[in-house]
């Protein structure tokens, strides 16, 4: 058994859903972060698990402590996030909330670097996209894939833009100008944008977006 898995709306459903930042090595006690809390990833797994699904919470590093009554797998990387994720297939519903980087290094240092010498470049290659992959993996493609737009600015048509390009069904936009409040604080303002069109929320608290995603995810599929 991975999950509690109880009584409720979901029960019988299977979900999985990334959470946090990745942390990216350089080198041995370096590494490439970003400020994400996990906070919205883990209220959303919550939720999941609370309405009766097998969830399994698939976090990079984050200083929330594991939610109870669900799975949760710890990475590092978006390398192992990935991993992880497809070792945790098949499922119904999969939400992609992690600010998975972008970028990591190359070829990270086996060793400490040293500064002696000219500053070191830093080359990069791109992480693998995992809402991407989720959203073409075929015959274990989960039936509901959501993910986030975190936007400063044309936050509707940008995340319109990244449904079209990852091909997942939902994406939850979010906007984060500095005027909107909503950046690092305990709230969110969403859009739903889905191929049918887009759905304004109001401002709300990071545990009630989950839950009113789980209602969503409800009533998609047909509960
Ligand atoms: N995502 C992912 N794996 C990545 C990058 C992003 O799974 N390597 C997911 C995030 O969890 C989120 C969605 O894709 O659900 C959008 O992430 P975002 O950073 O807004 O989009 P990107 O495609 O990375 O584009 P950009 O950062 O340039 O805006
Ligand atoms: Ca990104």
């Amino acid at each position: 058994a991975t999950a509690s898995g109880g009584a409720g709306p979901l029960s019988g459903l299977r979900a999985l859903v990334t959470s946090g930042p990745t942390h990216e090595p350089i080198d041995p006690v370096r590494y490439i972060a970003n400020r994400s809390s996990g906070r919205q990833g883990h209220a959303i797994a919550t939720a999941l698990a609370r309405q009766g699904a097998e969830t399994t919470l698939v976090s990079g590093p984050s200083q929330l402590p594991d939610p109870p009554g669900l799975k949760t797998l710890h990475v590092q990387t978006a390398e192992e996030m990935l991993a992880a994720c497809q070792t945790s297939l098949p499922v119904e519903i999969a939400v992609c909330a992690a600010a998975v980087a972008d970028w990591r290094s190359a070829a990270p240092a086996q060793q400490k670097m040293k500064k002696n010498g000219a500053p070191a470049a830093l080359e990069l290659t791109a992480n693998p996209d995992i809402l991407a992959e989720l959203s073409k993996a075929g015959s274990l493609r989960p039936s509901l894939v959501i993910g986030f737009a975190a936007e400063t600015e044309n936050v509707v048509a940008q995340a319109r833009e990244k449904l079209a390009r990852k091909g997942c069904d939902w994406i939850l936009a979010n906007d984060v100008a500095p005027e909107s409040g909503t950046f690092g604080g305990e709230n969110n303002q969403i859009n739903l944008i889905r191929a049918e069109g887009v759905e304004p929320w109001p401002q709300m608290t990071k545990v009630a977006v989950a839950e009113r995603l789980c209602r969503e995810i409800a009533a998609t599929l047909g509960r």
